[in-house]
């Protein structure tokens, strides 16, 4: 039986070419090679979008991303977290053996506190819904962007620490991180992220990828003054998108001078507007059929149901329910 690869992303905008370099194009790369269920992560959503038409608009978003960057429908299982409640039913178990210190130990938590946010419950139990996620289905490989390190141990450590109370039940899961593009840095040199204005969407226009490079900070050295390669966060962006010759020709151009920022720029957008625009173009196509979007959500949604009905039977049983 092939291994289980399962994956998540959270409707709650566009997403970015460091969620698809990081996490996404991932998935497609395994899904020849592995059993993949990839779906949008609704409920983990709701606790920041607090808006009906929004989240319902965005989780369709998500599907349609998925199949734009070549998820293939007949290999990988594609559905909404909220078409599969037994998954809220596990956290509910899952919380009944997690302390409220460990959890306050989660990085994500620990962030929000410093930040004198309102944290709401479904904030601090995040960790645990991703956890029940991933444990529901068995899975081998859970393929994410380097932030999500931590939530793949609490789930390991849930299952262990069910497996330990209720006798052996769940499969201990494996991250897969890319180590190359573990962490793509944003155009302000920060981790590119959603909540951090500093992204370059992944289904970009020619203007949104020309006005976000065109935002990255360089210092004042002229054209012709060789220029810093270590902490440049323009050169930083360059090894992750510009191909070929033109890596060396900037290169170049830093350490010995003569390339201009602006010139690197434009090789830059040059570069990400090839990775970007025929999955622009496959997204747009997508777009124009949302009800088989729509379909193709609720009868996934119904199939793992289905696969994952016996493993919620042995977790009844074990927790002693009948
Ligand atoms: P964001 O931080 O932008 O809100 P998400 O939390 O929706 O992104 O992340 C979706 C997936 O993309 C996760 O697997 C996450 O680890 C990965 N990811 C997010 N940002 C980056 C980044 N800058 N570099 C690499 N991977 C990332
Ligand atoms: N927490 C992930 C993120 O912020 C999304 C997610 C939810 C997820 N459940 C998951 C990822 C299960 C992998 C497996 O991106």
């Amino acid at each position: 039986m092939s291994k289980i690869l399962i994956s998540g992303v959270k409707p709650t905008g566009r997403p970015h070419i460091g969620n698809y370099l990081g996490a996404m194009r991932q998935f497609v790369d395994l899904q020849e090679e592995f059993e993949a269920r990839v779906f949008v992560a609704d409920l983990h959503a709701l606790t920041t979008v607090q808006d009906r038409d929004q989240l319902s608009k965005a989780s369709i978003d998500v599907a349609m991303d998925y199949l734009a960057i070549g998820l293939d429908p007949e290999k990988t299982l594609i559905y909404k977290q909220s078409d599969v409640p037994e998954v809220t039913e596990l956290t509910w178990v899952f919380n009944c053996l997690t302390t409220m210190p460990y959890l306050m130990r989660a990085h994500a938590f620990k962030d929000a506190e410093a930040k004198n946010k309102d944290i709401n419950v479904g904030v601090f139990d995040y960790p645990i819904l991703m956890a029940a996620d991933i444990l529901i289905h068995d899975a081998d490989v859970v393929p994410v962007g380097l932030d999500q390190k931590q939530h793949l141990e609490i789930a390991r450590d849930t299952a262990e620490k069910f497996n330990r109370i209720f006798g052996e039940t769940f499969k201990l899961p494996e991250p897969r991180i890319q180590k190359e593009t573990e962490t793509i840095p944003g155009t302000d040199g920060q981790k590119m992220s959603k909540s951090y204005g500093n992204t370059i969407p992944l289904f970009a226009t020619d203007e949104e990828i020309k006005k976000a490079v065109m935002s990255v900070a360089t210092d004042s050295k002229s054209p012709e003054e060789p220029k810093d390669i270590e902490g440049d966060t323009l050169f930083t962006l360059h090894t992750f998108f510009t191909k070929g010759d033109d890596l060396e020709k900037v290169k170049e151009g830093y350490e010995k001078g003569g390339l201009s920022y602006k010139e690197s720029k434009n090789i830059l957008i040059k570069h990400i507007t090839d990775l970007v625009k025929p999955l622009r173009e496959k997204r747009f196509e997508i777009a124009k059929d949302t009800d088989s979007v729509r379909d193709m959500l609720s009868e996934n949604g119904k199939k793992v149901k289905e696969l994952i009905s016996s493993k919620m039977e042995v977790v009844r049983r074990n927790i002693g329910l009948y």
